[in-house]
């Protein structure tokens, strides 16, 4: 059996120095050898529109195929007024559409966050594993990582300095690829 994994990473964040992506290109420097760790950008997708599901635009369609061609999911997101941001749930709501072809269906999935501020996001995790459970995705519920006062864990090149941060990210990692080799046996 192959027992490689692919792990599809994206941000819920467009900014170009997001820390949330600083998070992303740390998982992937942490991930196991025989994993790899793939980014997509939600920049370009367009806003939800329920007319344009019969013929989706090609932004979407890419999102769909990279979605459905990985193993397992790695969304890092910030919190916006204590939710996810409506770039993060605008690109769940198209990804889960047409009704019947949701290509998160039966997902590993983890979750991280960052914030400038105290709570590191984890009101908008919780916004965000309460989406789960209609995508019927199957997530990780520990480490949790939520970096709070991320200016101060991340450096200026968007490298993610704080070595505890660095650990959390890495053990949150290795038990998503434990977690989806786990379901794949089922
Ligand atoms: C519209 C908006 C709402 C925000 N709301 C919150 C919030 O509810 N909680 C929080 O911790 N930070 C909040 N912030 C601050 C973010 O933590 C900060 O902008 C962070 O850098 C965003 O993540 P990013 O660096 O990946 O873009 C908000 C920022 C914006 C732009």
């Amino acid at each position: 059996m192959n027992n490689s994994i692919t792990i599809l990473g994206f941000a819920g964040s467009l900014r170009k120095n997001s820390y949330n992506k600083s998070l992303l290109r740390a998982a992937k420097e942490l991930v196991p050898k025989d994993v790899k760790l793939e980014t997509f950008d939600l920049e370009g997708i367009p806003p939800f529109n329920q007319d344009l599901e019969t013929k989706m635009p090609e932004k979407v369609k890419e999102f769909k195929a990279r979605i459905k061609a990985a193993d397992a999911i790695l969304i890092a997101t910030p919190e916006y007024n204590y939710s996810i941001p409506g770039v993060l749930k605008n690109a769940i709501d198209w990804a889960s559409r047409p009704y019947g072809d949701n290509s998160f269906h039966d997902k590993p999935v983890a979750v991280m966050s960052a914030s400038i501020g105290m709570l590191g996001g984890a009101r908008a995790q919780y916004h965000l594993r309460q989406t789960f459970v209609f995508l019927n995705m199957h997530p990780i519920n520990s480490p949790e990582v939520t970096v709070a006062f991320a200016d101060e864990k991340i450096d200026e090149n968007g490298r993610v300095t704080d070595e505890e941060t660095r650990e959390r990210i890495g053990e949150l990692v290795e038990r998503l690829v434990a977690w989806t080799r786990r379901l794949r046996k089922e």
